[in-house]
């Protein structure tokens, strides 16, 4: 019973510490406009903080479009002679990992920023959790840890009464 409580508050301690954990958000460019022409895609990014190891969703027709990260100064020009890296896999569904912290500048290297798609994103580090979750995790292990106080010697004292009962009929 008293190993059985302990298991249960370990479970739900490994739960708690586990819930503040923060989950790599994935964007979709464009939300339903997608990759395509005659977006605006700073005004897309703007208010979004893009945090290291989230990821950019890039969808559009693979014959018309394409997707490549270029320098600052290429990304001014639409520059796409001396792409960095090509993000373009042929299925014009392709994921852009946000895995450094930098700026990122993406465009479309098929009609060099055609109708204006060009994206440009910082990457930041994570934040540190927030300020609420550790006052609710403390709550859940108080919980916890309350309820393994109560039961243990309760539990304990059970089985010395069981033991005494025990040995009475002998
Ligand atoms: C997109 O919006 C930004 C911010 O409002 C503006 O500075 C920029 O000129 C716009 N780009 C185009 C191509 O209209
Ligand atoms: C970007 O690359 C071009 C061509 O390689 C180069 O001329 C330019 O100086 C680079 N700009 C930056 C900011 O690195
Ligand atoms: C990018 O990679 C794709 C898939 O390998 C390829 O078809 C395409 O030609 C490449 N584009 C550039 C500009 O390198
Ligand atoms: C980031 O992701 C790219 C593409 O998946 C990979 O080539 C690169 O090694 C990664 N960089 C780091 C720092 O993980």
């Amino acid at each position: 019973m008293a190993r059985f409580t302990v298991l249960i508050a370990a479970v739900i301690l490994a739960f708690v510490v586990a819930v503040p954990e923060v989950t790599a958000k994935k964007y979709t460019v464009g939300e339903n406009k997608f990759w395509n022409p005659n977006i605006n895609y700073t005004i897309w990014a703007q208010g979004k903080h893009f945090y290291l190891g989230d990821w950019l969703y890039f969808v559009f027709d693979r014959n018309q479009h394409n997707i490549l990260e270029v320098n600052k100064t290429d990304y001014e020009n639409c520059n796409a002679d001396h792409p960095l890296v090509n993000w373009t896999r042929g299925a014009g569904r392709d994921i852009v990992t946000l895995n450094v912290t930098k700026h990122y500048y993406l465009l479309d290297g098929k009609g060099g920023c055609y109708g204006g798609m060009k994206l440009a994103v910082k990457v930041e580090k994570l934040p540190p959790p927030p300020k609420a979750a550790p006052v609710k995790s403390t709550g859940l292990v108080s919980m916890a840890t309350g309820v393994a106080q109560f039961v243990i010697p309760f539990a304990l004292f059970s089985v010395s009464t069981m033991r005494d009962a025990i040995l009475r009929m002998w």
